[in-house]
């Protein structure tokens, strides 16, 4: 990330900043990684420690699916329609470990929130399949649409508002249980991203622009934490700041903005790398030309994941070394079975000269264990579909 600021600041951190009014604004230290992580200064027109009322706790869980067993796996997930009525409720988680979990969340178009929402022990990362809107959050507003990687770190408060076109707003969901990072091979020890870089700071969409609310009234925050939700209500809307800079806010990124790295021969799928987390990765497949040595072969290798589980959204396209997988579906090829393409795929890539597909990539490095929620999209014929 890099330095960022939007509103009103005093011309240092820690000093008085005065309302019109005489009074204090209210400062808010916002850090990661303890002290020692990427942070940001919040400047709020009320103090954000104020609570009017804390209502009951909601159960808001996901269960793992216990002796599912080892087995490459497509989740059909492709056909699916809404699977809720608003942005939290929609959301059906349907892969987790320890430091991630994903899921869909399938909503109305015209979807708006009718109340804040912040996850308090994850990083979100929402890629917005289908549907356009706005992220209003109390950092600013990002215009999102289609291909984007709405990256929100944990503690931020904020709601979507989806536009109404389409007949749906599709959402891959990731939940990062540590911080969501540029990867370090990309930036230089300033943090800037280096010339071989697949994006730059330019291809980043920080907050634009600043709204302050100041009139009191009943604001509701959900407060994602330990498989609950926690009702917090306040008399001051948490959009309530003047002012703020720092490493830490949300962003967008698109996937249409991610440049592809090619070679003579089949790359290695770091080069998709888009984000780090302790734990996993995300990597962005898009239209690229193929390998250009004359003997290649587009299609991928057989490859024996040993030490990680790898997870494949299949965002748009045709999915040339796969039979069978649609636009929406997930692959699980978990570590301790090799994977690779379906029969006949190979010959048929030799000569292809490029490939317009787009997908999303999580690679776990601890296994990763489907939920209650994902059988239902369970392909029964999957793990035997490279048998002829
Ligand atoms: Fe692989």
């Amino acid at each position: 990330m890099f330095y960022t600021r939007l509103g009103e600041l005093p011309p240092k951190r820690h000093i008085q900043f005065r309302q019109p009014d005489g009074s204090l604004y209210a400062e808010e230290l916002v850090s990661s990684r303890g002290f020692s992580g990427v942070y940001s200064n919040l400047y709020h027109v009320y103090p954000p420690t104020r609570v009017k009322q804390v209502g009951k706790p909601q159960p808001f869980g996901t269960k793992i699916k216990e002796d599912y067993p080892l087995l490459q796996t497509h989740l059909k997930t492709a056909g699916e329609g809404l699977t809720g009525h608003d942005y939290l409720h929609g959301r059906r988680m349907l892969m987790k470990n320890s430091d991630v979990a994903i899921g869909i969340c399938n909503i109305p178009a015209g979807s708006r929130m009718p109340f804040f929402y912040k996850n308090a022990e994850a990083d979100e990362v929402i890629y917005i399949h289908d549907g356009s809107g706005r992220l209003y959050s109390q950092f600013g507003v990002i215009d999102v649409r289609k291909g984007d990687y709405v990256v929100i770190p944990r503690t931020t408060i904020y709601r979507f508002d989806f536009d109404n076109e389409g007949d749906m707003v599709r959402l891959l969901v990731i939940e990062a249980a540590n911080p969501i990072e540029t990867p370090q091979r990309y930036r230089n020890e300033l943090g800037q991203l280096l010339e071989h870089s697949p994006f730059a700071e330019r291809d980043i969409r920080p907050p634009h622009e600043l709204i302050t609310e100041t009139e009191k009234g009943d604001y509701l925050v959900k407060i994602k934490k330990g498989n609950y939700l926690h009702q917090y209500h306040y008399e001051h809307s948490p959009m309530d700041l003047v002012g703020w800079d720092g490493y830490l806010y949300p962003f967008a990124f698109s996937i249409y903005d991610f440049e592809p790295i090619t070679g003579r021969i089949h790359q290695p799928p770091p080069v998709h790398q888009t984000f780090h987390s302790d734990g996993f990765v995300i990597c962005s497949f898009v239209p690229r030309l193929f390998d250009y040595h004359p003997q290649a072969i587009p299609a991928p290798y057989n490859h024996s994941n040993i030490d990680s589980d790898e997870v494949l959204f299949y965002a748009e396209g045709n999915f040339m070394s796969r039979k069978g997988i649609d636009r929406g579906s997930f692959t699980l090829h978990p570590g301790g079975l090799p994977h690779g393409p379906h029969p006949g795929t190979v010959e048929k890539s030799i000569g292809k000269k490029e490939t317009n597909e787009y997908a999303v990539m999580v690679d776990t490095f601890r296994p990763l264990y489907l939920t209650e929620e994902a059988m239902a999209y369970v392909d029964e014929n999957y793990p035997m579909s490279w048998t002829e």
